[in-house]
């Protein structure tokens, strides 16, 4: 399968000489079209800035990323903005949306600034809108919407450029277990039924194995990777907690 991410020897420092910290010691990985990866580790444990590598908001200071044949540490910096639009969608923990933007004009945002015309914009929101089960609250407001509503405009938000990656830190992190089920029904819908090639970097075993195959980083390092293939999702979160307990450490004040 085509590989659309591939991590090859990055190392992230942060500091100086005399006072540095390896968040990221020497991780190579890749991730192929319509993969659902998960990647969890303890807080600390360097998962946010690997993230924010392949989001291109940091730089690492060794090693390469690409994104599909493209070296994103090559990219100069006046174009990182663009490219960051056009290629990667990424859902936020809350959401993000604007307040004073109808769910329409929030799920467009990426287009607009795209400068693509009004007429496909419109075409095209209406259908993601339609696949996320929103198309009549295209015209409302976000405070006017449910929870779950606003879930599904930060998801149609966010593949609405049909992005080649869909990244997402913790998107879990501030839901209640219902509205997380929810979310997580929804991405992995993005993924089974859009193709969307999604990363998702979450602490929660549940939130994990919606997923199809979970990198397990410890100081920086991949210290394990398991995949679903076959089993259920419950098998597969009793794997993802029997790795976790491998991992030690106390996760339940990870974040
Ligand atoms: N901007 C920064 N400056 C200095 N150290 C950082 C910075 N960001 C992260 N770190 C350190 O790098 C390590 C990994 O952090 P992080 O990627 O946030 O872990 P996680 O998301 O898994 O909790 C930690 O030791 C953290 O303190
Ligand atoms: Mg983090």
């Amino acid at each position: 399968m085509k590989q659309i991410l591939r991590i090859e020897h990055m190392e992230k420092y942060y500091g100086n000489k005399n006072n540095i910290t390896k968040a990221i010691a020497d991780i190579s990985f890749h991730v192929c079209k319509g993969e659902f990866v998960g990647i969890m580790g303890a807080s600390g444990s360097g998962k946010t800035t690997l993230l924010n590598c392949i989001s291109t908001i940091d730089t690492p200071s060794a090693g390469h990323i690409f994104l599909d044949d493209v070296d994103i540490t090559e990219i100069k910096e006046k174009e990182i903005a663009k490219f960051r639009r056009e290629n990667l969608g990424f859902i936020f923990q809350d959401f993000n949306l604007l307040d004073t933007l109808t769910i329409h004009e929030n799920i467009a945002f990426a287009l607009t600034i795209n400068h693509i015309a009004s007429e496909k914009i419109d075409k095209q929101v209406l259908s993601v809108a339609k696949q996320l089960g929103i198309e009549s609250i295209l015209n409302k407001f976000p405070y006017e919407v449910s929870g779950g509503q606003k879930q599904r405009c930060a998801c149609a938000r966010a593949i609405i450029n049909s992005p080649k990656l869909l990244l997402a830190d913790e998107p879990t992190g501030a839901l209640d277990s219902r509205s997380s089920q929810m979310l997580l029904d929804i991405l992995q819908s993005m993924n089974n039924e859009l193709n969307a090639t999604i990363l998702m970097v979450t602490h929660d075993a549940f939130a994990a194995s919606y997923t199809k195959r979970v990198l397990f980083l410890q100081d920086g390092h991949i210290f394990n990777e398991i995949i679903r293939g076959e089993k259920t999702r419950k098998q597969f979160f009793n794997e993802i907690l029997d790795v976790l307990a491998l991992l030690g450490g106390d996760l339940s004040n990870v974040r």
